[in-house]
């Protein structure tokens, strides 16, 4: 299949109007399967409503059956079309929160929606991207958008055009290029079909922000405990390994230089993740910077892209600094342990 790239400046008024989105919609609309940005990173879109075009997403992505897909809308208003029982507190989460990275987990509107989509549950995640080009695609299309993010399953998600071209190309039918994303990680996921919301998958959107709107929020006890079972599908999947092997150090700077050291004298080459304001403490093949440590936010935007650059080298193995888990820190270290299959190396337990 030829992929259809098309360009756009996000900063444009009418983005409804332009040709390279009502081409993009027009397929969709034909249940073909089109990459677009959000805030987050970018989706692969199809129709929420049709098995045809769910069927495309898995088939594209690789991903597994059981792993439902989130459902993206124009507006708070569209929820009710997919979705039923929409409690007091789901609303207060939208109002303050749609536009933006979060993603809620109601009791699906029966017989609407593909199977697919869902993966054969009686729920189903809504969210309401913060990106023109996203919400633009969505209203021309006129329909419930279903999009994962727009990876091959496995790799880490795409936050650019070239990331989905290198991971999607030739297997779906279009690529909206609408620049680099901002958040840089996925939504939070939050189920809210019980009487305490719980996050199933922490995101752009964090649980201290959360808990400011609506009071007590749980964490789902196998973001904590390797041991429990998911709730979310798809959060039991390895995601986002780069090829070479992935570790966590934990400890000072000067401990991590001198893990880095053994290594080399092994004849290994070894690649370093750090952040910008650590840069001068180390020596290692390749050293590739990750936003500011001072400031999360930065090193989730730049994650899934300096993740993807080490497969660019020739390391043999990947040593990563790690970060507190207040605020989008718990989403960044959530990915960086996935990423590294949990691989931790702590400064006590040397020797
Ligand atoms: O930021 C995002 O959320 C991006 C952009 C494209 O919107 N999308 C994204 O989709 O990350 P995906 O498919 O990569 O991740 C969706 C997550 C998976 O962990 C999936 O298992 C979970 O949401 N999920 C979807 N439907 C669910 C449901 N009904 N119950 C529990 N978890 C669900
Ligand atoms: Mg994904």
């Amino acid at each position: 299949m030829q992929t259809k790239y098309w360009f756009v400046d996000n900063h444009v008024d009418m983005l409804v109007t332009y040709p390279q989105i009502k081409e993009a919609a027009q397929l969709l609309k034909k249940n073909e399967v089109v990459a677009f940005p959000t805030e987050t990173v970018y989706g692969l879109g199809g129709n929420a409503l049709s098995n045809e075009a769910a069927g495309k997403i898995f088939a594209a992505k690789g991903r597994p059956a059981d792993n439902p897909l989130i459902v993206h809308i124009a507006s708070e208003q569209q929820a009710a079309d997919v979705a039923i029982h929409i409690s007091a507190t789901a609303q207060k989460l939208m109002q303050e929160f749609w536009p933006g990275p979060l993603t809620i987990i109601l009791k699906k509107q029966p017989n609407r929606l593909s199977d697919l989509v869902t993966a054969g549950l009686d729920t189903v995640a809504v969210r309401v991207p913060d990106h023109p080009v996203a919400l633009a695609v969505i209203r021309e299309a006129g329909l419930p958008i279903a999009a994962p993010s727009a990876n091959r399953s496995g790799k880490p998600s795409p936050t650019s055009a070239k990331h989905v071209q290198d991971d999607l190309d030739g297997r779906i039918a279009g690529i909206v290029d609408g620049g680099s994303t901002g958040v840089g990680v996925e939504s939070t996921v939050v189920d809210c079909t019980g009487s305490i919301p719980v996050i199933l998958r922490p995101g752009g959107i964090t649980k201290e922000e959360l808990e400011a709107v609506v009071g007590e929020v749980a964490v789902d006890a196998a973001l904590t405990d390797a041991q429990k079972q998911p709730k979310s599908p798809g959060m039991k999947y390895t995601h986002y390994a780069p090829n070479a092997p992935l570790y966590l150090l934990q400890g000072s700077c000067e401990w991590i230089q001198s893990q880095i050291s053994d290594q080399q004298q092994k004849g290994k080459k070894v690649g370093l993740l750090t952040t910008e304001d650590h840069l001068s403490f180390y020596e290692a093949d390749v050293i590739l910077p990750c936003g500011n440590s001072r400031d999360l936010k930065t090193v989730a935007h730049c994650l899934y892209d300096v993740l993807r650059a080490f497969n660019e080298t020739d390391v043999d193995m990947i040593y990563s600094e790690t970060f507190p888990t207040a605020g989008v820190g718990l989403a960044v270290m959530n990915r960086l342990e996935k990423a590294a299959g949990h691989r931790w190396i702590h400064e006590k337990m040397k020797e």
